[in-house]
């Protein structure tokens, strides 16, 4: 029997990298802001509003922690973000030097919103917000506008994985993933999107340890997060076939919908658009299942799966000291039932039928005691 696997990376084959990494053998110009970097970021920024600005980044997580620098806020400044994320989100806001202050998730969406932010600054005043695009699931980065123009806190989106989803704002900076596991992939990689030119140039200077490139001088110490011209060149590959690649991605995720309720209907889908472009694709469990008999069942049958963001970021060892600021209902009830199931564009229909049936009766088995029959 074949495994189903719970994600298969989508990068561009060698073929279509040759044209652009005979480009970088002809200029030999392999880093520091060369040509194809400059052409990914002109491209990138015609995927989002005229007056956006684009800085590329060695990863997301570099995007994030830069971000944050540019915007020049005190030693230890507070940053609030949710409970319910991937770890690198609180690991780039200690290492720009501010401290993580977590908050709830909004049950359906599992978003940190604006909403939830005001309740949480109401209680604990920070200085910045970064909110996540969860799971790809956009922020509502008007809304982000609004609330950033009412408090005057600035908003840093971490859309890593959400390329394709998430728009930026007036006020709302927007920083990405281009991870190889992310739905446009450079191996490893990431950027930033704002309407703020003098912000995004202080992040690129920030990228080559802080140098003004014109005088020499440091003014504000950075780091070396630059992306490389190979990187660029995997990356302007991957975007040439983006518009297809994108268009399968959506279709893959209205066939999960579709067949999700037919085939498995005591789980539920996180509520995200259905028209997104999506690389992973969490599903709710039902509260009494024991999801480690359910990945356990699934396994047996061949399906992977596995479980995300559990425990919630405060409870990890490393994360102990962080604040929390209001109550975390959300995710209390989201947090240790999200199960990734199977999602990428090697699945046919008939495999994600066979996921969901699979996954039918692994959960009947866990709520049930009654025994697992592959
Ligand atoms: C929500 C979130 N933030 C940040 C990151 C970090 O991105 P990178 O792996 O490119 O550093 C990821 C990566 O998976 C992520 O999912």
């Amino acid at each position: 029997m074949n495994e189903i696997k719970l994600l298969v990376p989508d990068m561009p084959p060698a073929a279509a990298l040759a044209p652009y990494l005979a480009r970088v053998d002809a200029a030999r110009w392999y880093t520091n802001f060369g040509p194809l970097v400059r052409e990914l970021e002109e491209r990138l920024g015609a995927h989002f509003a005229a007056d956006d600005r684009v800085a590329t980044l060695a990863s997301g997580t570099a995007a994030l922690e830069l971000a944050l620098q540019a915007l020049g806020l005190p030693d230890g400044a507070r940053v609030l973000l949710p409970d319910f994320t991937f770890v690198a989100t609180a690991t780039a806001v200690m290492r720009s030097g501010c401290r993580p202050v977590v908050a709830d998730v909004d049950p359906q969406s599992w978003l940190l919103t604006p909403e939830i932010a005001r309740r949480a600054i109401a209680e604990r005043p920070v200085d910045a917000v970064m909110p996540v695009a969860t799971f790809g699931c956009p922020q509502d980065a008007e809304a982000w506008d609004r609330f950033s123009g009412e408090t005057g806190l600035p908003v840093v989106i971490d859309a890593a994985g959400a390329f394709g989803n998430q728009r930026a704002g007036r006020r709302a900076h927007v920083a990405f993933s281009l991870h190889a596991t992310k739905a446009l992939g450079a191996g490893e990689g990431g950027f930033v999107v704002s309407r703020d030119a003098a912000l995004i140039e202080r992040i690129r200077r920030l990228s080559n340890f802080g140098i003004d490139v014109s005088t020499g001088i440091v003014d504000r110490p950075g780091t070396n997060a630059k992306l490389s011209e190979y990187h660029a060149a995997v990356a302007l590959a991957a975007l040439e076939r983006w518009p297809e690649r994108a268009a399968a991605r959506r279709a893959q995720w209205r066939t999960f919908l579709e067949l999700m309720p037919e085939q498995c209907p005591s789980v539920t889908a996180q509520a995200r658009p259905v028209g997104g472009a999506y690389t992973i694709a969490p599903v709710l469990l039902p509260a009494a299942v024991e999801p480690v008999a359910v990945i356990e069942a699934l396994a047996r049958a061949g399906v992977q799966s596995r479980r995300w963001y559990c425990p919630p970021l405060s409870h990890h060892p490393g994360f102990a000291a962080v604040e929390r600021a209001g109550p975390r209902e959300g995710v209390k009830a989201v947090s240790g039932r999200v199960l990734g199931v199977p999602f990428h564009l090697e699945l046919t229909r008939a495999d994600l039928g066979r996921v969901f049936g699979m996954l039918r009766r692994a959960i009947a088995g866990g709520t049930g005691g009654g025994a697992w029959r592959s």
